[in-house]
């Protein structure tokens, strides 16, 4: 099964956002457990909302790199996972939720009130609410798959730097979905990037309220 090179803290302590991939291809049992760790993510409501094109091959590459403001590492790297919401995937898949739910020991209370209150919830949501909405849950687990593939011994780069039409244009997408970011992986061609460092925690972590340091 599992296929681990290092543990978590290694991998979160030692990832970069890769500058270049050496091409080569990912194996099939790789790519699958790297997915999987994505698929296993919590979501709102368990809606599981996300929907990912894993892009392999050499002219898709090409083209995803045309619409990714030319960047090289989308066409160097083994894989690249385009991270989308569905912003109908809520109306497609809330029987199918209730459903695996219901498999998992879900109480008929509990499926019953998701019923209403996930319609009330989302059908509420301005365009750009669902695609704030749909940012929190793809990215989370987009994170599971990044940390996934660190973890298995890859190297990884996350990217925003695209253009959402000619990314739907590329990849045939229905009106629906809604790019969130691209996750390449593959492996580490020359030198990584510099370390950029973090703030402090002090900077950006308080207690209790705005304001109050942690003290730990
Ligand atoms: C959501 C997201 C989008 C990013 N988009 C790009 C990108 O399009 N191109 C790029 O070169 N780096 C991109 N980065 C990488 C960041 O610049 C990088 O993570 C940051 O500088 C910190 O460096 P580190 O990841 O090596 O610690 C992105 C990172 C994140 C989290």
């Amino acid at each position: 099964m599992a296929k681990i090179k290092k543990t978590l803290s290694e991998a979160i302590q030692e990832r970069r956002a890769t500058p270049s991939f050496d091409g080569t291809p990912i194996p099939p049992e790789d790519l699958k457990q790297i997915l999987a760790a994505g698929l296993h993510a919590p979501s709102g409501y368990n809606m599981q909302p996300w929907r990912f094109i894993v892009v392999q091959s050499p002219e898709q590459k090409r083209r995803l790199r045309s619409a990714s403001y030319n960047q090289g590492k989308v066409e160097e790297a083994s894989a690249v996972i385009v991270a989308c919401g569905d912003t109908d995937g809520w109306r497609k898949d809330l029987d199918l939720m209730l459903q695996r739910g219901r498999q998992g020991g879900m109480p008929e209370s509990y499926a019953e009130q998701a019923r209403s209150s996930v319609p009330n919830y989302l059908s509420s949501f301005s365009s750009s609410e669902m695609r704030a909405w749909l940012n929190k849950q793809v990215m989370l687990a987009f994170t599971h798959m990044l940390l996934m593939a660190e973890v298995m011994g890859y190297d990884t780069a996350p990217m925003e730097g695209f253009e959402q039409d000619k990314v739907h244009e590329v990849l045939r997408l229905p009106l629906s979905y809604w790019v969130v970011a691209l996750l390449a992986i593959g492996h580490l061609k020359g030198a990584d990037k510099f370390d950029g460092g973090r703030f402090e925690m002090g900077h950006t972590v308080f207690s209790e309220e705005f304001g109050k340091p942690l003290k730990i």
